[in-house]
């Protein structure tokens, strides 16, 4: 499901130079989830990535389990960074930096309804000039389910 998002921002970025990288850990812990909605979830961290970069950069998915019973998956981009001033705004409805016709500043606050609903959260780590990382952190399946459902 994470590729297929991947593949679609792929397509739709052709006019700019980025290259999207994966890395994937295969095999990796079911997480129980609502499939369009973390759709919608990679959509708008894949829109932002790629927004971010003025013309050329990398834009890298990555999911890893993490200890204690978590998966994550994440969203990194090399582009402009975020000021240390704007990232307690970041999932504030309306907050956004665009231009009114390129974003209204609700991706973020939707994202973040989306991944508490899910029961997990979203980590942010930034370098302005250097780039981004969105993480998605959402609870593993119980381990007995998982082998149940696997
Ligand atoms: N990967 C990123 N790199 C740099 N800045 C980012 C990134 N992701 C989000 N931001 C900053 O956070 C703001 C809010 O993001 P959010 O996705 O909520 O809204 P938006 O992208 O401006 O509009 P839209 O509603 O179309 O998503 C952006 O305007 C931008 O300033
Ligand atoms: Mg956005």
């Amino acid at each position: 499901m994470i590729e297929d998002m991947v593949r679609l921002v792929e397509r739709l970025s052709k006019g700019k130079d980025i290259s999207f990288q994966r890395s994937y850990q295969d095999p990796i812990a079911p997480v129980w989830t609502d499939p369009p909605l973390l759709r919608q979830v990679l959509l708008n961290l894949l829109n932002n990535a790629v927004q971010a970069i003025k013309s050329q950069g990398t834009v890298t998915a990555t999911t890893q389990e993490h200890p204690k019973g978590w998966v994550d998956i994440s969203i990194a981009d090399t582009g402009c960074g975020i000021p240390a001033s704007h990232l307690p705004h970041l999932f504030d409805p309306f907050f956004t930096t665009k231009a009114p016709s390129q974003g209204t500043g609700l991706g973020l606050a939707v994202c973040q309804k989306i991944v508490t609903a899910l029961g997990g959260l979203i980590l942010v780590e930034s370098t302005v000039g250097h780039g981004s990382r969105f993480t998605v952190r959402l609870p593993r399946l119980p381990h007995t389910l998982g082998q149940k459902l696997a």
